[in-house]
């Protein structure tokens, strides 16, 4: 077990009708002045919106409102934002949405902090975030889990790349979550979102040592009960019990708290998706999908007790005659869950065929990004990624 430290300062109110106590939550934290972020139009025409505005109104919290974030958000939204944000003498983001506006919100965030600089260097790499304006969101769906992440991922669509910072600072004051919220949820994005859940857990579970055994045990419970409640909400999307687990899921799955005591995060299947997200704006869930088998089939070997661990204790694989057929059969197993909630396990399912051209290109682009490698599983240079996309297409 390696050293840790567990920072998950987010206030947490959840269940049924909580969005009602927004105002005063606010209030709470002292803040009579807000900006309302939210996406594309769900909230509207669900009534959370208004919903929302009144607990505001009813606590006195004066807001102004800026919508059209779309899924990957984009970087003119945020310039957008921090503008109104500034006019308005906004003191609190609030982010009513799901993981895209709480990103767009983060960022708005850092800009509204250090307004001299261009928050995308942030994104780059070129400098660390001086400060954070305060963010807190109303969540209308579990998958990203940026309501308790200390990241935040948007997407520059002049240079076609999609890039995460990650800043303690941007961690948010409070999340309410009502599970309710997400029953109108497209079934395609309640599958997305379901995947990159248990994806932000299996980023921290394939490392080479150091794992506690308690984390273990928590990220193995994690996963199965995510695949458990994602088939319940394929067959009963309005089964609450179903939703609040997977919403609660989310934000155990990316708070670190499945991957304490661990050597580090693998999350090559993540940069291999961002990748994609910046050329083809694919769902991010959906991306993680189509690239995860073909990643898992490239890197057992190199991570064989992990990859055994893993098909015995979360997808029930009795041990076969060798180890390396007993992982294999566990990737087999979480390739077909996939397919069992209509995800794509490639990149043609996922409606994506890249020239060799663009392949070579979202390599790169990774490797120069990742500073050469990435991976705990196997370290992974630009010639590996390449190789990954090639098996996944
Ligand atoms: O924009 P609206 O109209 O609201 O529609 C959204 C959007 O089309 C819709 N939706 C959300 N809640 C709904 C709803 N539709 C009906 N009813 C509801 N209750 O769902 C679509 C997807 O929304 P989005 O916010 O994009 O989903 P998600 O939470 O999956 O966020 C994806 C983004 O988060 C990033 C991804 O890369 C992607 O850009 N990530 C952020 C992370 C973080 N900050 O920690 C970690 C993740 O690994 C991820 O990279
Ligand atoms: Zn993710």
């Amino acid at each position: 077990m390696f050293n840790f430290e567990f920072y998950a300062p987010t206030r947490v109110v959840f269940g049924r009708g909580v969005e009602s106590r927004t105002g005063r939550l606010l209030k709470e934290l002292g803040v009579s002045r807000v900006l309302i972020h939210y996406g594309g139009g769900s909230v509207v025409r669900s009534g959370l919106l208004d919903r929302v505005a009144a607990s505001l109104d009813e606590a006195g919290v004066a807001h102004t409102q800026l919508g059209g974030v779309v899924p990957n958000p984009r970087l003119p939204k945020i310039r957008e934002g921090t503008e109104l944000a500034m006019q308005f003498g906004a003191e609190l983001i609030l982010a009513v949405g799901g993981g895209s506006v709480i990103d767009s919100s983060k960022a708005i965030a850092y800009a509204l902090a250090d307004p001299d600089h261009d928050v995308w260097d942030l994104y780059c790499g070129k400098r660390k975030a001086a400060g954070c304006f305060p963010v807190a969101c109303v969540l209308t769906i579990a998958a990203a889990g940026s309501e308790m992440s200390n990241s935040s991922v948007i997407t520059n669509e002049e240079t076609g790349e999609k890039r995460g910072y990650r800043d303690n600072q941007c961690r948010l004051k409070f999340a309410v979550m009502n599970p309710e919220l997400t029953v109108t949820l497209p079934a395609y994005q309640t599958a997305a979102g379901c995947t990159d859940i248990m994806m932000h857990t299996l980023e921290r579970y394939f490392t080479q040592g150091g794992n506690m055994e308690l984390t273990d045990r928590i990220a193995e419970g994690l996963l199965r009960t995510v695949m458990k409640n994602a088939l319940i909400l394929r067959d009963d999307p309005a089964n609450y019990d179903a939703r609040a687990e997977v919403m609660w899921a989310s934000s155990l799955s990316h708070n670190d708290l499945t991957g304490l005591g661990a050597d580090g995060m693998d999350f090559v299947p993540h940069g291999l998706e961002h990748e994609l997200g910046g050329m083809f704006d694919v769902t991010h869930g959906a991306g993680l999908a189509a690239v995860w088998p073909s990643w898992a089939r490239y890197v057992y070997k190199d991570c064989l007790p992990r990859f055994v661990q893993f098909a015995v204790n979360v997808m029930g694989i009795a041990p076969k005659n060798t180890d390396k057929e007993t992982a294999l059969a566990g990737i087999a197993a979480l390739e077909e869950f996939f397919r069992s909630i209509h995800m794509p396990v490639t990149l043609k399912e996922l409606g994506v065929e890249p020239t060799e051209a663009q392949i070579l290109a979202m390599a790169a682009s990774f490797a120069r990004n990742a500073g050469g490698k990435k991976g705990t599983a196997k370290v992974m240079r630009e010639a590996d990624m390449a190789a990954v996309y090639r098996m996944a297409l």
